[in-house]
């Protein structure tokens, strides 16, 4: 048995303005009851506006992204010690988007995790392949290449939380079979007993993103080594979100 307390992560991405709080209201009022760790990675504008009006019963606000240092001539940016000044308590690192569209790397990605970590903060680090890699067989490789590489040595299962997100399952309505995310999950778990040691693998929170969605959520949630969800499109819509969070 699954004895991992699950966690439902919204992620907002360049969505929600001042206006959006009364969405998270209706979050935070019916989240209370769960048994779930719940979290909303909202744009940076909202973070302390979010954060002075829930009650923080269940609910924690996060941001999407930071810079890996503490502070500096980084025109534009933002680092964890500012976020968590804010009312952060949760930062995802490595998102595929970053990676991707803003370059990116595992070594970049290590940095910004350390720094959220020495920030007191938990991370959520994403990892996952390209639809190409997954056609040529290479998810397992590409996915632990990633891990091994983007997990900082201070990481442990209170501070760090591991999402396995599969680039062509983000925003697509696509998600890989059950058992393709059962074994990526079991391959990810044992990646990490290797590195931290079965204590820390079997305590450490990993995720399952893209297109989750009420009507499969379910499904992804009985597989036994999948703790929860990163939920992007869905998270935007307060029911969307709290079904999810009812069939966790
Ligand atoms: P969707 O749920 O919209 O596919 O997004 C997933 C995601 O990128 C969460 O970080």
């Amino acid at each position: 048995m699954n004895l991992r307390k699950h966690l439902i992560a919204g992620n907002w991405k360049m969505n929600g303005t001042l206006g959006s709080i009364n969405e998270i209201l209706k979050i935070d009022k019916l989240c209370s009851d769960y048994e779930v760790d719940i979290a909303l990675c909202v744009p940076n504008t909202i973070i302390s506006k979010a954060n002075e009006t829930i009650s923080h019963n269940n609910l924690i606000i996060g941001a999407q992204n930071c810079h890996y240092k503490e502070s500096g001539a980084y025109t534009g940016d933002v680092s964890a010690k500012m976020l968590k000044d804010a009312g952060a308590k949760i930062i995802i690192a490595g998102h595929s988007e970053r990676r991707q569209i803003y370059k990116e790397t595992n070594e970049i990605v290590n940095k910004k995790a350390t720094s959220i970590i020495n920030s007191d903060l938990q991370t959520i680090i994403c990892i996952g392949e390209t639809e190409e890699e997954k056609n040529m067989g290479l998810t397992k490789k590409i996915v632990c290449t990633q891990l091994e590489n983007s997990m900082p040595s201070i990481s442990d299962e209170n501070n760090t939380v591991v999402a396995y997100e599969p680039i062509w399952a983000i925003g697509t309505g696509k998600i890989p079979s059950l058992k393709e995310i059962e074994v990526v999950h079991k391959v990810l778990r044992s990646l990490i007993s290797e590195i931290k040691g079965i204590e820390t693998a079997n305590k450490m929170k990993i995720l399952y993103g893209g297109s989750v969605k009420p009507n499969n959520a379910k499904d992804i949630f009985d597989i036994d080594d999948v703790d929860g969800a990163l939920v992007g499109g869905a998270s935007l819509k307060s029911e969307d979100f709290m079904d999810i969070i009812n069939i966790c």
